[in-house]
């Protein structure tokens, strides 16, 4: 049985199944692993872990008195406190059909996917960064994003562990224009926001790929090293000239947490500006819904889930939940299951809420086969989202469902 527990409740002859933190700031743990020893006790609590789910039919249970949350507990209170947010009054954002926008976003992508490659590889060779190329792509970003967001979001998870760096900045870049709009920020902030996604990560490039890429679990050393790429990144932006307090501020900010366990300045609390709050979110997201060299994606729903799990000390509520609202408690690409037994892929957002987003069924789990696939709209349907799914599960390759 998993349960979650206070890591001040944690003994030798438990059995870890997963530590309750973001492994972008933890990539030196194995997934899963028995404290054996004192040691492993005092690492949790140096690396500053705060909860720790334990699998109690591996290893020891945790003594009566401790408190400790079953999985159906969780899954419940993160539930409500998402329904809470579905809940909330959301900015109405008129867009087109997705069908309407999908095939130009891919055009676009293409180009901005070659453009950042362009760009980055100039900075490797010594180059400033040419600003006005990177306000010409921003641009076209921002438009298919006000077009309809769904599209280029979607297009964007697809991503492969070789282009990740490049397809991460473009998708940066997506999100925190996307998280602005939501926000009401003035249409300059929103550009500039998409201008700090597109540049947050560009002193990675001056890492060793061996060490970025690592397939592996990292040591204190080499993480040590990928925690010098904010820094770098800055230096690097410093002498390109007319750069945005804004991109400056985000690149060297992005790492930060709420709670001041960030890097690379510990920044807490007012100390983050509120576009680096909202880079740390959109840049998680993307993180953990992208395949990596060293660790499979999640889906969408499940990222969100995660994030909402570990969201206190290292997100900002408000903005989560304005990040919450900018992709949908079920964004695009997450498996459901409705009301009327049948499973569908979610294709798109809506205007009229959250939880009512445009699907596309193809399998009854009646008959348990496959049925036409068909696209139903549920905030004008009867039927309607009665939980998500987990697509490994059921094993089947979403992406044979979607245009995107
Ligand atoms: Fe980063
Ligand atoms: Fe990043």
């Amino acid at each position: 049985m998993l349960k979650k527990i206070k890591v001040q409740d944690a003994t030798v002859g438990m059995y870890v199944h997963e530590i309750c933190s973001s492994w972008m700031d933890n990539p030196f743990w194995k997934k899963s692993f028995k404290l054996t020893k004192e040691k492993d006790l005092k690492a949790l609590s140096h690396y500053q872990i705060k909860e720790v789910w334990i699998d109690t039919s591996k290893g020891l249970d945790v003594h009566v008195e401790a408190k400790s949350v079953s999985v159906e507990e969780e899954k419940l209170q993160i539930n409500s406190a998402l329904q809470q947010i579905a809940a909330q009054e959301k900015k109405i954002i008129p867009r087109i059909p997705l069908k309407d926008e999908l095939l130009r976003a891919k055009k676009k992508l293409a180009e901005a996917k070659k453009n950042v490659i362009t760009m980055f590889n100039e900075v490797r060779m010594g180059n400033a960064i040419k600003l006005d190329q990177a306000a010409d792509m921003v641009e076209e970003i921002n438009q298919s994003i006000t077009r309809n967001p769904d599209a280029l979001l979607s297009l964007m998870r697809l991503k492969t562990a070789n282009d990740y760096t490049y397809m991460h900045s473009i998708a940066v870049s997506g999100l925190m224009i996307a998280l602005g709009k939501e926000l009401d920020l003035d249409s300059a902030s929103v550009k500039e926001a998409g201008i700090a996604g597109l540049l947050h990560d560009v002193g990675k490039i001056f890492i060793p790929s061996k060490v970025l890429n690592k397939a592996g679990q990292l040591t204190d050393e080499e993480f040590a090293i990928i925690k010098t790429h904010p820094q770098k990144g800055w230096e690097q932006l410093k002498l390109s000239g007319e750069i945005h307090d804004i991109t400056l501020d985000v690149c060297l900010h992005h790492h930060e947490r709420i709670d001041g366990k960030g890097y690379p300045d510990q920044l807490s609390g007012e100390a983050l500006s509120t576009f680096a709050r909202m880079a740390s979110i959109c840049d998680v997201y993307d993180a953990i819904t992208s395949t990596r060299c060293y660790k499979a994606s999640w889906d969408p729903a499940e990222s969100l889930r995660k994030m909402a799990e570990w969201k206190d000390g290292q997100f900002d509520n408000t903005l989560f939940s304005a990040f919450v609202k900018t992709i949908g408690i079920y964004p695009s690409g997450t498996l459901v299951k409705l009301k009327s037994g049948r499973l569908a892929v979610v294709t798109e957002q809506t205007e009229a809420s959250l939880l009512k987003p445009v699907v596309k069924v193809f399998f009854s789990t009646h008959s348990m086969a496959h049925i036409m696939p068909e696209l139903i709209d549920l905030s004008i349907s009867p039927d309607s989202i009665s939980n998500k799914e987990d697509p490994q599960q059921w094993g089947f390759d979403l992406k044979k469902f979607t245009d995107f």
